[in-house]
């Protein structure tokens, strides 16, 4: 027997400096779609995603959570993991680049590199934070009344040189161009293939620094251990040691490599589609035969960032529409390589529209028909009831669509493989209103007719729960329940080979609606705030309490669900400054454990020596909707008490602060 073709996916491994957000969200779902439609579609399929744990920002968040930098990450893995199962991610392995199968690859990777020749010692010369140990390059320097100072702490830098191996990327830049050039698929869109040659290759390619002296937290490298593998050769290479490269036992990577695709995102495809080929070329190995750079999910016009506070995070909207609405709004909103705006009022409409009007109300309304005009079994199709005229574009359409769909997937336009089948869904809802069921049911020399107009409807609806079932797992088997099928062989891309093979007998049983209608307006309040809080947001935003219709109520007694909704954490000062521009307000910089925070607050005149708060331990309300506010995004307030006497104003803190863990919850 011929072995099964083989398909190698894999996401960018993520840094696990705060918890996963929608972004990083959509391509996992990409990946785990794609994994899904080719598994159904024959393919031996192999799915990898991880996490990338070295490097200096990890080492200070650690630090500034006073963690050590390993178990900051075995916090973040294990709460990506718990969220990659909420997303129904089937991925086979999760690489972590702290492991020993890893770490031991890429030193054996990196001294070989040496030996060859290609890596060489020399200095690397940028400006140098002391305090934050941290060099930078120019451009990320800021400017602070005409002195170049620290991003991260404002102090300011001076040039330095460290003594770092270089990897000679310069050697092999033509061989780079000819290859993206003889190798039209290799990057995906082909509009990123000529910015990586226009910008990148044909200016000249500069040799890459790959370690260095002052980041300890990294894969030491082995013939000289004061060097740490600086980022790219130890996060590039988990793509082969996951499937145990250099081992003796690399049956996986014999088996799988050279990976079918790599997603990733458009802000790293120069890294995989120029320094990841010649690493690869370097060692002799096989090219991965797609690099696919998709687009950024945007927050309204804005990259979606932690400091602007405008992060949206999937836990809060799966709990409440479930992970299948969310699955199938990241694949259908926007075009995969185009950038998209995520807005919850999108988000909403697109389930209403898409998956309560045109999916729901199909499965519901033809099996509501069956049952009343058959008693709620399938009949059997019949030669008299068959009218070309109508039926045949509807059941050609439906019975083209699995290689439609396919087409699409092969190019991984998710949004358009959807608009496929949501063509097909339109055609039959248009069909129905077309052909009249409840008109033909009225006569009984209708019947042979009306069967075959149910039986078309209720096959499309088979074909339709088949194909949606990489997009959105969960939905098939709620699909098939409803039309009383249970043979697997009726579920499979095989049986889509031909149209009409639904049995008769079936019984059929109306179910709870697919996805329920959503009030827009009333959804939209009770979301607003909650998809920007990280994950351990409450299970579901309490709905409101007071019926539809009624004004707000003046604040009496509340019940311990209303202050549920309320999140309080412990929130150490990292930062205190007064705003210049500003009589009243203090800018707050705020560990909260797991992420940065920044707030304003109006307390300025209470506080007149605002750095005395840095180190001071406060209580911030962290899910209360981010506002704009002297040109940032201020991310919560910060509670006080106001003593009405004086005007003074207290901030809240906590007693023993040393023994409350920054973003320890409050209540
Ligand atoms: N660790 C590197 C990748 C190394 S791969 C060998 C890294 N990590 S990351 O945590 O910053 O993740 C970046 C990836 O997350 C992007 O390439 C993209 O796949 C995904 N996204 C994160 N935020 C995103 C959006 N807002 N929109 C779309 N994807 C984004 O870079």
């Amino acid at each position: 027997m011929q072995d099964r073709k083989t398909f190698y996916i894999t996401t960018p491994i993520y840094y696990p400096s705060g918890n996963m957000t929608i972004g990083h969200t959509y391509t996992t779902v990409a990946a785990d779609t794609m994994t899904r439609f080719k598994k159904l579609t024959g393919y031996d399929t192999y799915f990898l995603t991880g996490t990338d744990e070295h490097g200096q920002k990890i080492e200070k968040k650690a630090a500034e959570a006073g963690v050590t930098p390993i178990e900051y990450v075995d916090k973040i893995v294990a709460e990506t993991k718990e969220l990659w199962k909420l997303m129904d991610i089937e991925y086979d392995d999760f690489i972590r680049t702290t492991e020993e199968r890893h770490t031991r690859i890429v030193q054996k990777i990196f001294r070989q590199f040496y030996d060859q020749g290609d890596i060489y010692k020399s200095e690397y010369e940028g400006m140098y934070c002391t305090p934050c140990e941290s060099f930078w390059t120019p451009t990320q320097l800021k400017d602070k009344d005409g002195e170049k100072v620290c991003p991260d702490c404002g102090r300011p830098c001076q040039p330095m040189k460290e003594e770092s191996y270089f990897f000679r990327m310069s050697k092999y830049q033509d061989w780079m161009i000819d290859y993206i050039e003889q190798h039209p698929d290799f990057i995906q869109p082909a509009s990123r293939a000529n910015e990586m040659i226009n910008n990148f290759l044909k200016p000249g390619l500069q040799d890459l620094c790959v370690s260095r002296t002052s980041v300890k937290w990294g894969i030491p490298v082995d013939f000289d251990p004061k060097h740490t593998v600086y980022v790219w050769i130890d996060a590039l290479s988990n793509y082969i040691t996951a499937l145990g490269y250099g081992t003796a036992h690399d049956e996986l990577y014999q088996k799988y490599w050279p990976a079918d695709v790599h997603l990733v995102g458009k802000e790293i495809v120069r890294f995989h589609t120029i320094y990841w080929p010649i690493m690869l070329h370097a060692l002799g190995l096989p090219l991965p035969k797609q690099v696919f750079g998709h687009g950024w999910l945007l927050f309204g016009t804005d990259k979606m960032s932690k400091s602007k506070g405008n992060v949206v995070y999937p836990g809060p909207i799966v709990a409440r529409y479930g992970v299948d609405a969310l699955r199938y709004y990241l694949m259908r909103e926007m075009p995969f390589g185009s950038d998209g705006n995520y807005t919850n009022e999108s988000f909403l409409t697109r389930v209403n529209a898409d998956l309560a009007n045109d999916l729901g109300n199909l499965v519901s309304r033809t099996v509501a028909m069956i049952e009343k005009y058959f008693d709620g079994a399938l009949p059997a199709w019949t030669d008299e009831g068959f009218v070309e005229a109508e039926d045949a574009p509807l059941r050609d359409h439906c019975a083209a669509l699995p290689a439609l769909v396919e087409a699409q997937m092969d190019k991984l336009q998710f949004s358009q493989a959807l608009t496929e089948i949501w063509k097909v869904i339109g055609e039959c809802n248009k069909y129905i209103d077309l052909t009249q069921p409840w008109i033909l049911g009225k006569d009984p020399d209708k019947k042979a007719r009306l069967a075959n107009v149910l039986l078309n409807l209720a096959e499309c609806v088979r074909f339709v729960g088949v194909l949606v079932g990489p997009f959105m797992p969960k939905t098939p088997a709620r699909i098939f329940e409803q039309l009383g099928l249970s043979d697997d062989s009726l579920k499979s891309w095989d049986s889509l080979g031909n149209f009409g093979r639904l049995p008769e007998g079936l019984r059929v049983k109306k179910g709870e609606a697919l996805f329920p209608r959503i009030d827009i307006k009333k959804d939209l309040e009770l979301l607003s705030g909650s998809t920007t809080a990280p994950a351990k947001a409450p299970a579901q935003p309490a709905a409101p309490k007071a019926p539809e219709g009624d004004k707000p109520q003046p604040a009496g007694e509340i019940g311990i669900e209303d202050f549920e909704r309320i999140q309080l954490r412990a929130a150490k000062v990292l930062t205190c400054e007064k705003v210049k521009k500003s009589e009243k307000l203090l800018r707050f910089t705020l560990d909260l454990g797991t992420e940065t925070r920044t707030v304003f607050s109006g307390i300025a005149k209470s506080y007149p020596e605002p750095e005395a708060l840095v180190g001071r331990t406060l209580i911030l309300l962290s899910n209360l909707k981010p506002r704009k506010m002297m040109g940032e995004m201020s991310q919560g307030m910060l509670l006080s008490a106001l003593d009405e006497a004086s005007g003074a104003l207290r901030l809240l803190t906590v007693d023993r602060a040393e023994d409350v863990a920054p973003g320890s919850e409050v209540g």
